[in-house]
């Protein structure tokens, strides 16, 4: 392995910085070539390619979103496009690659590598936590720190004007995003894609808690839950109960955005080292992640197709704690 290069794709995550950093730093210590492609699989196929110093990486592990850039690649999904990108690779002689993304970045990878034979190694990189082959992702603690002290100052107007607040948090198809801010935020009720709980058994804790002086509430929605999203579910809410005074807050991309915390710089600089150590020791087709404090590499097809299981010891809390 002489000359290896990195790249970030899909949604961006606080923490992809301390990775590139942690992918570039170790590449050098162990007299390897590195190459920055931006703008994801887009950036491969066009050839975006540029070297990358030491110093390339400087002042960069505090920092949020992506130096390399990223995006979601259409063309990369094509044969057509991976064949572009193949001959980028081979003009500036790369011998293995890193990926930093999310699940559509691992599956193009793997596809990518079966057809033309690259050592791809992978960085779970994204907010959503929702990979088989790590217990937690990059940007996943700072996503839910943001989100948690959101919904702290929801709170504070909310028991000023005793009223229910529906907040939507990202995840995609994942509740992750969804549970610890419902414990951590004192939520009365969570609702995650992953639980069936219906706007009935809603309108009812709802009814319950009043009748028992609440006030005030926060109920907490996955944006993939089953019932639909928070303006919906508020909607059916609202018609049921007209005399809460109910607001909705969608919390957004806010979620994707600033410094990643302690935890998340720590698990970067971890996971970046081991993407480089992998491959130079012949691995591919697999993402590096940290599951029980140790480092284990997953075939990418089961970080794809694997369903990573969410601890129902946390639905149970929420209700306890909610009383
Ligand atoms: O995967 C990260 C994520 O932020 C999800 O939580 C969300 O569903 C999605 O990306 C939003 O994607 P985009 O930025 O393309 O709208």
């Amino acid at each position: 392995m002489k000359r290896i290069a990195v790249f970030t794709s899909g949604g961006d995550a606080p923490g992809m910085n301390a990775c590139i950093r942690a992918v570039v730093r170790t590449a050098i210590y162990h007299g390897i070539e590195v190459y920055g492609i931006r703008k994801g699989f887009n950036g491969m196929i066009s050839g975006d390619f540029y070297k990358m110093e030491s110093s390339s990486v400087s002042n960069t592990i505090q920092k949020g979103g992506t130096i390399l850039k990223s995006a979601r690649s259409k063309e990369f999904m094509t044969r057509e496009g991976r064949e572009k990108a193949y001959e980028q690779l081979k003009k500036y002689e790369i011998d293995g690659l890193v990926a930093i993304g999310g699940n559509g970045t691992f599956t193009g990878a793997s596809m990518f590598s079966e057809e033309f034979g690259i050592p791809i190694v992978g960085a779970p990189g994204t907010i959503d936590n929702d990979l088989y082959g790590t217990d937690y992702t990059i940007g996943y603690d700072t996503a839910v720190n943001t989100a948690l002290d959101a919904i702290d100052k929801i709170r504070d107007t909310a028991d000023s004007h005793e009223r229910v607040f529906f907040v939507e948090v990202m995840g995609r198809d994942s509740g992750y995003i969804a549970m610890p801010c419902a414990i951590g935020g004192g939520a009365e009720i969570v609702m995650i894609p992953e639980t069936i709980t219906s706007v009935e058994q809603v309108i009812n804790t709802l009814k319950n808690g009043w009748e028992r002086s609440k006030t005030s509430f926060i109920i907490v929605i996955a944006e993939g839950d089953e019932e639909g999203n928070a303006t919906q579910i508020a909607a059916e809410v609202k018609e049921a109960l007209p005399q809460m005074d109910a607001r909705v807050t969608i919390l957004g991309h806010v979620q994707r955005g600033g410094a990643p915390t302690a935890a998340d710089r720590l698990l970067a600089s971890q996971i970046g080292i081991a993407t480089v150590e992998g491959l130079i020791n012949g691995k591919s087709d697999v993402m590096a992640g940290i599951v029980n404090s140790r480092l284990v590499y997953t075939p990418f097809k089961d970080t794809i197709n694997k369903k990573k299981i969410i601890n129902q010891r946390f639905v149970r809390m929420v209700e306890i704690l909610s009383i």
